[in-house]
């Protein structure tokens, strides 16, 4: 059946520096975060409108991951669409074909949930002003669309929080902080004019420590946070660390950059560690990354910081001048503790981008 529109996203996955750990009712977080844009790590989504089989207000949604059809994420995805019905009329309308893959293996330890909804929430923005103007939109038009890319943010947020970041070049902040300008609870901002150039160069280097399904879903450990005592000091400690980072960032100062990376870190892991139920989401993998990279720090001067995901693997991050030592650094002593070796370059990149 030919579509009456149709488009097609890409979208990355993005690291958060100043972590998103606890929220409010609807997506609300509770302390403003910063993350930097990936590149490699991607979704593409192209989302096609058909006429729609009866004229009920049921959604008619088919979703394929990996050109297979996916009933699982099928019923995650009717459940978002439902509860965005009012916002994208044409979710009524019209029976949704929706086709995703990702860059990296879904079994890769690597959260799939901030390329994804960005990617999705882009197409149905996209979507949502072809219906409108009756016109093919250019990626140029809608990048440069201020209100355009806000309304992509906010509806990634709506998916998973930490997907608001990923539409923007280079970094976003997400929630409202007092030294953001214009920072909001509900869309991230981009954040690259906030960037020495020096970080415009970041890469990421992910340690496969295990490609094991999460132990806790980010659900699961933002909910933790309301039980936890030390809830409110760690909300100040994200504000402080933020308001410490921008200065860093603007002049290129690795080493404070690394500090604060490094301490929002642990910070994210010990409040799992100390939440009701208790989380230990490393492995004993991680430990000996953690203190093979602070030791090579030292003895090398090499400016190679790490950060972690609510998960075992680790991100080592350093600028792309010392890519080489790095990697040698990193194949002789952390690719060993990798499972199979595995190990996935990143590096930050531009954002969400049009393909078709
Ligand atoms: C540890 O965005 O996955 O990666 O809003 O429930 O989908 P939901 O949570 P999610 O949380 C991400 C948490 C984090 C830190 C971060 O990216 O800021």
């Amino acid at each position: 059946m030919k579509p009456i529109a149709t488009t097609t996203w890409k979208s990355p996955s993005n690291i958060a520096i100043i972590k998103y750990w606890g929220k409010k009712k609807n997506q609300i977080p509770e302390n403003p975060s910063l993350s930097f844009t990936l590149s490699e790590c991607f979704t593409e989504t192209s989302v096609s409108l058909v006429s729609k089989e009866n004229k009920s207000d049921e959604l008619q949604l088919q979703f394929y991951f990996d050109k297979k059809e996916n009933i699982a994420f099928r019923l995650r995805l009717l459940n978002f669409f439902t509860s965005i019905q009012n916002d994208f009329k044409f979710l009524k309308d019209y029976g949704l074909v929706i086709y995703s893959a990702n860059s990296f293996p879904h079994s890769s330890g690597i959260a799939s949930s901030a390329s994804s909804y960005s990617a999705l929430a882009a197409a149905l923005c996209d979507l949502e002003i072809q219906l409108k103007t009756k016109k093919k939109t250019t990626e140029k038009q809608l990048l440069s669309d201020s209100k355009w890319m806000k309304k992509v943010s906010l509806f990634s947020r709506l998916g998973s929080g930490s997907a608001c970041r990923s539409p923007f070049a280079y970094a976003s902040v997400w929630g409202e902080s007092a030294v953001v300008k214009t920072s909001s609870n509900d869309f991230g901002i981009g954040a690259e004019n906030l960037l020495h150039k020096e970080f415009k160069t970041l890469r990421d280097s992910i340690l496969i420590a295990s490609s094991n399904e999460k132990k806790v879903s980010s659900r699961v450990g933002h909910s933790l946070m309301k039980g936890n005592p030390f809830a409110k000091a760690r909300y100040k400690q994200a504000n402080d660390n933020l308001k410490n980072l921008l200065p860093a960032l603007k002049s290129g100062d690795w080493e404070t950059f690394g500090a604060i990376a490094e301490n929002e870190a642990m910070t994210l892991h010990a409040l799992m560690m100390c939440s009701n139920p208790s989380f230990i989401l490393m492995n004993a993998h991680t430990l000996s990354m953690i203190e093979s990279i602070r030791n090579f720090r030292e003895s090398s001067k090499v400016p190679v910081y790490f950060t972690l995901d609510a998960g075992p693997n680790v991100h080592l991050l350093y600028p792309a001048a010392y890519q080489k030592k790095v990697l040698e650094f990193a194949d002789y002593e952390l690719s060993g503790l990798c499972e199979n070796g595995k190990i996935i370059h990143d590096f930050a990149g531009k954002g969400i981008k049009k393909i078709k």
